[in-house]
């Protein structure tokens, strides 16, 4: 894996020429643009680079245009302003150039012409576009020559089902070898996710205890307060099962379950996960509960009868030996109480009898626990019953924790996409998703997805239905 920081002379990518597809969406705006720009200025884009900036004709984008966005979005959504010596050095390496599919004659010319210039022997193409146009740009990469020498970084959804997730590592693998693919899920760019890794595989304290012997259970909690806003569409399509637990939410549980990989390498860490996915017992409705929050219907491109989940609750099993018997809680929805992402592991309780008398809180109590926030910055809390001051043996709730801001500088610090676009770059896929862990967790998503419960109203604001916290009976939820 590439380290962080204090290495940084190593951590500069050859020179490299990046196209850009999807130039005038969403993510290119709001993180892609901006993330390349800190890169640049943190000394970690490639000494010499072009940005080739990329959408069909029909987009009615060109140069002029597109500058104009690499500047607001920089503005808007970056931590620096889009001005200044140094945002015109990085701006003087991007162009433009708008290539419809099954034609890319002329963005083979532009990219050629940046590697002239820059010297680059990789190019690295960039798939920011709406899932139905993957196959219909890889096709083209193929067939245009462009996808050799090339690496190719992918967005999700990862196809919508088993059997298109299959069809689309079909194109992809007409065009580029598995080697050159980089499956990408922000969730495993950011800090606190990777540090489940060091939590557990650098300290002798944590991993002993990382099994059905001592934890009772393990909960994975991810509320948002936004709704869909405007994505009725995307929405409709998609639902929050598609779109945060079989990507983010079941790669993280990766994390949180696999055994040591062998290495912090791409071969061994998915192959640790794929052993995880390759257990998980296939989802069904009895362990799930699907939500939908109330105002959904009346959101723009939704469906008057729409039975799309906003929220997902699932009591996951995984059949192995680390962890056979011990439920992990998964929970994700739109229009929540709380922004927050949070790794919640219950330890086992002892016999407290001898401290009867006491306030001593149960299984689900906030002691006994060991609690990962994976937000931006994270932390750590392990809670814990401890003796209170005075004359009786009373026990009470107390904790230790660690939080990323207080106790490092976070000088080196990236996001999610700049991780990973830079990783990208330096051809790095440890943190990126094989073809067979994706297949994977369609595989044991194909029961629930093929029959699905309807989903229960809820009201905005709230942590769910009722029925959410029936499902993890006798435990509780974290978070609300
Ligand atoms: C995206 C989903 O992949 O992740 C969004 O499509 C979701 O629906 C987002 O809101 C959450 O990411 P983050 O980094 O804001 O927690």
């Amino acid at each position: 894996m590439a380290s962080t920081g204090q290495e940084r002379e190593g951590l500069r990518p050859d020179p490299a020429v990046m196209v850009l597809f999807g130039a005038s969406g969403d993510l290119a705006k709001r993180k892609l643009i901006p993330g390349l720009y800190h890169l640049y200025r943190a000394g970690l884009m490639p000494k010499d680079f072009r940005i080739i900036g990329s959408a069909p004709a029909e987009v009615g984008m060109d140069e002029a245009a597109f500058a104009e966005v690499v500047r607001t979005s920089v503005s808007t959504f970056g931590r620096k302003e889009g001005a200044g010596a140094d945002f015109e050095g990085f701006a003087g390496r991007i162009s433009y150039c708008s290539a419809s599919t099954p034609d890319f004659s002329g963005l083979a010319t532009a990219v050629e012409e940046a590697r002239k210039e820059t010297g680059a022997d990789t190019v690295v193409f960039y798939l920011a576009v709406p899932p139905p146009a993957f196959v219909p740009v890889i096709t083209a990469l193929g067939e245009s020559g462009l996808s050799e020498r090339a690496r190719l970084i992918i967005e999700k959804p990862f196809g919508y089902d088993l059997k298109s997730a299959k069809e689309l590592n079909r194109a992809i693998h007409g065009a580029f070898p598995e080697d050159e693919v980089y499956r990408i899920d922000h969730f495993l760019g950011k800090e606190a996710v990777q540090n489940i890794l060091a939590l557990r595989f650098a300290n002798g304290i944590f991993e002993p205890v990382w099994n059905r012997t001592f934890l009772e259970y393990v909960q994975l909690d991810v509320p948002e307060m936004l709704t869909i806003e405007g994505r009725g569409a995307f929405y409709e399509e998609t639902g929050a099962y598609r779109d945060m637990i079989v990507t983010h939410l079941l790669q993280v549980l990766g994390f949180l379950a696999m055994e040591p990989p062998a290495r912090l390498d791409s071969h061994s860490l998915n192959a640790a996960k794929n052993q995880v996915f390759g257990a998980l017992r296939p989802l069904t409705k009895d362990d799930v509960v699907f939500g939908q929050y109330e105002g959904y219907l009346k959101e723009p491109g939704v469906a008057a009868d729409s039975k799309t989940e906003t929220l997902v609750a699932a009591r996951v099993w995984i059949d192995n030996d680390r962890w056979a018997g011990v439920p992990f809680f998964l929970r994700t929805g739109k229009a929540m109480g709380a922004e927050k992402s949070v790794a919640t592991l219950g330890f086992r309780v002892p016999d407290l009898g001898r401290f009867e008398g006491s306030a001593v809180p149960g299984a689900s109590g906030a002691c006994n626990q060991l609690v990962l926030d994976l937000g931006d910055p994270g932390s750590i809390e392990v809670g814990f019953l401890a003796k209170t001051p005075g004359a009786t043996m009373d026990v009470a709730p107390a904790s230790l924790s660690f939080s990323y801001a207080e106790s490092f500088n976070v000088r080196y610090e990236l996001a999610a996409y700049e991780r990973l676009v830079h990783d990208a770059l330096l051809g790095d896929r440890t943190l990126f998703n094989a073809a067979e862990g994706i297949e994977k967790l369609w595989e044991a998503s194909a029961p629930l997805l093929m029959d699905p419960p309807p989903p229960i109203g809820y009201p905005q604001g709230s942590f769910g239905p009722d029925e959410v916290n029936k499902l993890i009976e006798p435990y509780s939820w974290n978070l609300g």
